[in-house]
Order: structure tokens, then sequence, then C-alpha cells
């Protein structure tokens, strides 16, 4: 039984999809949480990113686990924001102890070296710098609780095995594995443990919208890399926080550095 009662978590993306799903994992194990989201359109991509409905939905899923939940708006491109949420953990909720980057984006340009200028920064800004924002903001305040903790990155298969067309989605993820090692070894002396999760092809809106789904059925080779060899239908959101909360756990107590990779298989092939 995974318990977390007295833990503080924040996680970022997290009104819908497996920021959301996260965050009521969590919550069921007695953690209280911020969830965070940047709760508009991040320009440039051809599917929408959350509202401030889904960040309310999810508090209102958080509670209705029996948890309790502060919501803070933060694009994780801003440092300060992401400082206000960390305050709010501290203020509200008695300090941080657990942090879960995963927010993200997607876009598929026709081939790697086709991708536009913008298309090439968003993700970086987002997935790779936004990363590095949330721990700079995070880990002041786990080392002021003096007990440790836990940063779990949601990467991706694309970090494992090269998928095609989206060598920047690749890129971005892959920098996070570098930036993961260099804190984990950093963070271990302070018993922070640093780690990941490579989730494969997951049921949400970031996979099921008619551009990913077109990239999917069109892009030479893609759909073989994303068949799941187990015989599952789809990864759900819960399958992928189920991991984050065992990583965030006691149970994992000297797991650091590492990358957990959840794919029904797909990498194999
Ligand atoms: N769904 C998959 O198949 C899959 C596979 C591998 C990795 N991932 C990763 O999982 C994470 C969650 O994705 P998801 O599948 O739940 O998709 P999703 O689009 O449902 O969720 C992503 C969340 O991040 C938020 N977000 C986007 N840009 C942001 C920003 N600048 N600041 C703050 N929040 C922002 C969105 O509003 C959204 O709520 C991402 O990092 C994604 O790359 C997903």
């Amino acid at each position: 039984m995974i318990d977390l009662t007295g833990q503080v978590a924040l996680v970022t993306g997290a009104a819908r999809g497996i920021g959301r799903a996260t965050a009521i994992a969590l919550a069921e194990a007695g953690a209280a949480v911020v969830v965070t989201d940047l709760s508009r359109q991040v320009d440039g991509l051809t599917y929408s990113t959350a509202t401030g409905d889904d960040l309310a939905a999810t508090v209102a899923a958080v509670e209705a686990a029996g948890g309790r939940a502060r919501a803070a708006v933060v694009d994780v491109r801003d440092h300060d924001a992401l400082l206000a949420a960390v305050a709010l953990a501290e203020s509200e909720l008695g300090g941080l102890d657990v942090v879960v980057a995963n927010a993200g984006v997607a876009s598929w340009p026709v081939s790697t070296w086709q991708a536009t200028p913008e298309q090439w920064q968003t993700m970086i800004d987002v997935v790779l710098t936004g990363t590095w924002n949330t721990c700079r903001a995070a880990i002041p305040a786990i080392l002021r609780t003096g007990r440790g903790g836990s940063i779990v990155m949601v990467g991706s298969t694309a970090a494992v095995k090269p998928l095609p067309t989206i060598g920047h989605y690749a890129a971005a993820k892959n920098g996070l594995i570098g930036l993961l090692k260099s804190l984990a070894l950093e963070l271990a002396g302070d018993s922070i443990r640093v780690n990941a999760v490579h989730p494969g092809g997951t049921g949400t809106e970031m996979t099921e919208n008619p551009a990913a789904e077109h990239w999917q059925a069109t892009a030479r080779g893609v759909a073989g890399a994303l068949a799941l060899p187990m015989p599952i239908h789809r990864m759900e959101p819960v399958d992928v926080a189920l991991a984050v909360r065992w990583l965030c756990s006691s149970e994992a107590r000297y797991i650091t550095g590492a990358q957990l990779v959840l794919d029904a298989g797909a990498t194999l092939q």
C-alpha cells in the first residue's frame, strides 16, 4: 500500500490527461496536490491545450478522491509563475515533497528537418526549458523541508527509440535525460530522487486528435513503431500515473537517476 500521507506534490500540465491522472493517484495515496496548467492555448499547435475549466475539473476530481488540492495557472515557460505555485504549496499545504514535471506539447512536421523554427522552439521551451524551470523553482522548497523528496519527469518512448518526423520532440525528451542524471547525482546527498517515466502511446488529447492520427496513419514506420505487442487496446493515463506514484513513494526510496519505460513492449520491436 503506497502511503503519501503528509506529503505535498506539485504537478505541471495537470488539467487533463496523464497530469490529471497523476494528481488523482497521488491524492488517493494521501498527498495534498498543487495542480498547475497554463489554461490557454499554446501558440502554433494544431490541437487544443487545456482550459481553466479542465484545471477546475482536476481540482474537483482530486477532492472527490478525498484529497486536498490547490490550483495555479502556470505556463512552465514562466519561472516566476512556477515560483508562485511553489509558494502556494508551502503557504497553504505545508511544504513540497514531490514534483511531477509533466507539461508537454506535440507537433507533427512532415520531417524533422522540415519542422518550422516555431515548432522547434516551442518544443524546446515547453518540454526541456519548462522542466528545468520546474526543477529550479521546486528544489529550494524541497530542500527547505529537510526530509528529501522525489522529482519525476514525464519523458517519452521517443527518448528511447527513434520515431520518424518528430526529432524535435525526441531531442527535447532526450534532453530531459541529461538533466535528470545531473540532478539525481547532485541531489542524492539531500535524499532528493530524480527519475523519469517514458510512456508509449497513451490515450489523451495529445494523441487522439486529427493531426496526431494523420501522422500515425501516414508517416512511414510510425504505426509499426507504436504497435503494442501486449494484447491491450491502448494505455490509459492511469497506467502512467500509477508508475509515477510508485517512483514517488518510499517503495522506490533508493531509485534515482532511473528511466522507467511504460510501453507494453513497443520499444522492444
Ligand atoms: N499521450 C501519450 O501518448 C504520451 C506519450 C509519451 C509521453 N507523453 C508525455 O506526457 C505528458 C502529458 O501529455 P498528455 O498525453 O497527458 O497530453 P495532454 O495534452 O492531455 O496534457 C498535457 C498538458 O500539458 C499542458 N501544457 C502544455 N503546454 C504547457 C505549458 N507551456 N505550461 C503548462 N502546461 C502546459 C496542457 O494544457 C495539457 O493539460 C507530456 O509531457 C507528453 O509529452 C505523452
